[in-house]
């Protein structure tokens, strides 16, 4: 696997210290609402963002509940998004909630607008937004998003949960492959 690396954008230890300072950005914006009756629910768009949630939510002190939905966007081979399909449904009890969505990386904007769109049907008290990967790419541009771990260049990226084909999850690093490995 390490052999299809072409290059690390990103190693564990920066994407630890970066997922760190989200945690407490968020943490600190949580503590405000501190003594507030209204329950606050991550809802982690996967299978890409799995690895970001796990370490980030133990940066939260704060109670809070999970409930995930699932998103594809690049099935199998794709290096292109080919709209976000939604596969997965979220907790139906998100009224007058607030609700954090997170996801591993903002491409053309579609899934977390989508997925945003979505859970507003469910009139949360409010809503906010949190990527580990911003692309240089217009729609992301043109996405409003909370919290925001890195800006990187328009380039394909695996590893640190995500994927090319169902491959290359369990990298820790953040990298880009070499062109032979995505064909
Ligand atoms: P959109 O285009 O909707 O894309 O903002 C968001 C979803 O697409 C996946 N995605 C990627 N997955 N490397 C990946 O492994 C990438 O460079 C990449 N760009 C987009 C990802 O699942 C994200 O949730």
């Amino acid at each position: 696997m390490r052999n299809d690396v072409d290059c690390i954008l990103f190693d564990r230890d920066e994407i630890a210290a970066c997922v760190a300072a989200i945690g407490r950005a968020i943490a600190d914006d949580l503590d405000a609402l501190a003594g507030h009756p209204t329950e606050i629910v991550l809802v982690p768009i996967l299978t890409g963002s799995m690895v970001f949630v796990a370490d980030l939510i133990r940066h939260l002190p704060q109670k809070l509940r999970i409930g995930v939905m699932s998103v594809s966007s690049y099935p199998g081979r794709s290096i292109e998004s080919k709209g976000a399909l939604i596969r997965g449904s979220l907790p139906d009890d998100l009224a007058g909630k607030h609700v954090l969505i997170v996801d591993d990386i903002l491409d053309t904007g579609q899934t977390l607008l989508l997925v945003r769109q979505i859970v507003e049907e469910h009139r949360p008290a409010e809503v906010r937004t949190c990527v580990l990967l911003r692309k240089a790419r217009p729609g992301a541009a043109a996405v409003h998003v909370d919290y925001v771990g890195f800006d990187i260049p328009d380039a394909f990226v695996v590893g640190y949960g995500l994927d090319y084909n169902d491959y290359y999850r369990n990298l820790p690093d953040l990298v880009t492959l070499r062109p032979e490995a995505m064909r």
